[in-house]
């Protein structure tokens, strides 16, 4: 059976200054995602095959094998987001349908709880969604009353995704390099007053380094939230990486005050094991250590 709906190429569109405007909600209530049913035909219409259960490939490595529509297969590799936003309903096939991730849903849950239990409003959040990707952050934070996010991510193709898949759900999405950050930017994200940060499946690995997580943190206003998703050997002493340093240290200091702490399976590999992560969700009570 031939796959009907693979676009393998993103349009190429230049949305740079464009600004996503969130839809009103009913009656003052969490504002209910909005989705294009198109996408969801996208995803379950799509072919992938995973590489033989008994290879092993290290996180920054692992791939998948996709159907074209002209029958052919081609090669993705999980960290060319730049691909893979290209083509409608991929990533959550891959990540969700295929290896069970449900980190942004599982981490907004802690988050929802950890308001409540502090006697806070989720509608009085402001949050930097820091590498943002598509949007399902957005979708899972509006689900629980959340009304501003601003998302941020060093891809143009991921803002066209979030536009093209979940449309109004971010008040501003900025495509930026936080570790050189243009004083335009700067005082874009300042602009925005945000109180919380989240940062979900986006440390570490070649994906987002410990100075553009500096740079997003340092936007945030003292006391606020800070929500995170981290393999649990980047937060250890003998870490390599700069989290260790940075965010461990913190914790330990109480610069980062967590709130709840929880080690789940982020989503299994492609050999079937499970790859575990450490969900935090802390307040921010000073800077980052180092
Ligand atoms: C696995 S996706 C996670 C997307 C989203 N947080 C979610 O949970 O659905 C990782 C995202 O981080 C982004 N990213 C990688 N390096 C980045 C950087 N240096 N700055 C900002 N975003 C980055 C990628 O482009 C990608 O969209």
């Amino acid at each position: 059976m031939a796959p009907t709906t693979v676009n393998g190429t993103s349009n190429g569109t230049d949305r740079s200054h464009e600004v996503l405007h969130r839809t009103p909600s009913p009656a003052g209530g969490p504002a209910a995602p909005s989705r294009p049913a198109d996408l969801e035909a996208a995803r379950a219409s799509l072919r992938l095959a995973l590489p033989e259960p008994g290879s092993k490939f290290s996180q920054d490595d692992e791939f998948c094998v996709v159907a074209e529509p002209d029958g052919t297969w081609r090669e993705y590799r999980f960290h060319d987001y730049d691909r893979i936003f290209g083509v409608p309903g991929l990533y959550e096939k891959i990540f969700y349908d295929v290896l069970g991730c449900d980190s942004p849903r599982f981490m907004v849950g802690l988050l929802s709880e950890a308001l409540a239990a502090a006697g806070e409003a989720a509608s009085a959040l402001r949050v930097l969604d820091l590498g943002a990707g598509n949007g399902i952050m957005a979708e899972e934070l509006a689900a629980v009353g959340v009304d501003y996010a601003v998302g941020v991510d060093i891809l143009t193709e991921a803002r066209d995704a979030a536009l093209r898949d979940r449309p109004g759900l971010y008040a501003d999405y900025r495509v930026a390099d936080l570790t050189k950050l243009p004083a335009a930017e700067r005082e874009a994200l300042a602009g925005h007053r945000l109180n919380a940060l989240t940062v979900v499946a986006a440390l570490g690995f070649g994906d987002i380094p410990p100075a553009a997580f500096r740079t997003a943190y340092d936007h945030v206003d003292q006391d606020g939230w800070v929500v995170l998703t981290i393999k649990d050997a980047f937060l250890e002493a003998t870490d390599t990486s700069g989290f260790g340093g940075m965010i461990g240290e913190s914790i330990r200091s109480g610069a980062l005050e967590v709130v709840r702490r929880e080690r789940f399976q982020h989503r299994l590999a492609t050999d079937s094991s499970p790859l575990l992560y450490e969900g935090i969700v802390a307040r921010k009570r000073g800077p980052l250590a180092g």
